[in-house]
């Protein structure tokens, strides 16, 4: 993941979401970042910096005027050494200073001096937060790139309920991960991940389905994100929560997907297809729930269409995409079958797994895959988590691409 070694500086501002900053501050550093926190004066009423220095294990700043180390001034040094700058909670007057360009305090000094991308997670009460004057803060930072995350709608600590809650750490995560990787390896490239298993209705409330959890699809479009893409992900039924900065697209059936993926196509660099689309679908969905009877019930079955096969079609006159990518998810003759799917779908590349082993493939979050290319060479990875899966096969196709 990228958070491994980058440099965030979290700046912490005095409202009293200001605490939740601290489990974020943690999850961080467990990710691998390395995090220094700088405070303003209203967030250490609410916080006490001794809780960020012992999270972070460096010092926490607070005061302009004092020097880190001999005439080392804190607000140029931080500056200089952040990747990023992560304001949670930002609250309305700190969002005034900045789009003012204020220096009236150690956090403010340093967004100031700070060249890295800015990302800033508003916290307030909902007035506060739709005031004009607010707004047009906030819209001052956007026009200078600054990066917004939430507020989110809820319960705010006034008791009343509407926007300004603290956007999940979660999202702020995803935020960071993504302004870290936009001038990653796929920086520019238009990247649609296919993902889930898709659900062919046998009547309005039966259909017929696959195990696919779309976790590995998931994390392709995620991992593509963070290689600084811009990612669609066209995603059946699943129970995973949506993709942080990334365009989504819900579908039910293969006849959907099809649809979906082939208006796309021709504005699309690398296609993903980790779905499990069904390859039949009941012949003619009953307008009404189907009523039993005593004797056995036969299912007329039809094809569904092939979207790998259209894309290879369209290809041949569009050259989009420049890559393809299919999955091929087998339990037995994995790698006969997988290398006649890469032949017959004319794909760049073939991701073959072996879905018969309990601790891998279907519903579990790892995954043991074999990269198969159009050459013939054979890359098997060990097993992994899906996240890391989809960050190597991200990594060899940048490598190709090239
Ligand atoms: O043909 P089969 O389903 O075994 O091949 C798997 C690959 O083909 C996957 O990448 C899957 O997303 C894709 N596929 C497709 N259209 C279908 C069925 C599968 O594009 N109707």
């Amino acid at each position: 993941m990228n958070l491994q070694g980058a440099h965030i500086l979290l700046g912490v501002t005095g409202g009293i979401a200001a605490y939740k900053a601290a489990d974020l501050c943690s999850k961080l550093v467990q990710a691998g970042a390395q995090v220094q926190v700088v405070m303003t004066p209203g967030a250490a009423h609410f916080i006490a910096p001794l809780t960020f220095q012992t999270l972070t294990a460096h010092p926490v700043s607070v005061d302009t005027f004092q020097l880190l180390r001999d005439t080392d001034m804190a607000h140029i040094s931080l500056s200089a050494w952040a990747h990023i700058l992560v304001i949670v909670p930002a609250t309305a007057n700190t969002i005034a200073k900045l789009a003012h360009g204020l220096a009236d305090n150690l956090l403010t000094s340093t967004a100031l001096a700070c060249p890295a991308p800015l990302i800033i997670a508003p916290a307030m009460d909902a007035d506060m937060w739709a005031h004009p004057a607010t707004q047009q803060n906030i819209a001052t930072l956007h026009s200078r790139g600054a990066i917004q995350v939430g507020p989110a709608q809820g319960r705010l600590a006034s008791g009343r309920v509407g926007a300004g809650r603290l956007a999940s750490n979660a999202e702020i995560i995803a935020a960071i991960r993504q302004a870290l990787g936009r001038t990653g390896k796929l920086a520019g490239k238009r990247v649609l991940v296919t993902a889930g298993g898709t659900r062919e209705p046998l009547d309005p409330v039966r259909h017929i389905s696959n195990r696919s959890s779309g976790k590995m699809g998931y994390a392709m479009a995620e991992a593509a994100r963070d290689f600084g893409a811009q990612v669609t992900l066209v995603s059946a039924s699943t129970g995973l929560a949506p993709v942080y900065g990334i365009q989504m697209v819900s579908v039910q059936t293969a006849q959907e997907m099809y649809a979906a993926v082939l208006q796309r196509v021709a504005e699309t660099d690398l296609l993903v297809m980790a779905a499990a689309v069904a390859d039949y679908r009941p012949k003619g969905a009953a307008a009404q729930k189907i009523k039993k009877a005593d004797d056995d019930l036969t299912l007329e079955l039809e094809r569904t269409p092939d979207i790998l096969m259209a894309v290879a079609q369209r290809r041949q006159e569009t050259h989009h995409p420049a890559f393809v990518v299919g999955f091929a998810a087998e339990t037995e003759n994995l790698l006969a079958n997988a290398a006649s799917k890469l032949a017959s779908k004319h794909l760049d590349l073939i991701v073959a797994n072996d879905v018969s082993s309990s601790d891998s493939g279907f519903d579990v979050d790892q995954n043991r895959v074999i990269l198969l290319r159009p050459d013939g060479a054979q890359e098997p990875l060990p097993l992994l988590q899906k996240t890391e899966v989809a960050e190597r096969i991200l990594e060899r196709i940048a490598e190709w691409w090239r």
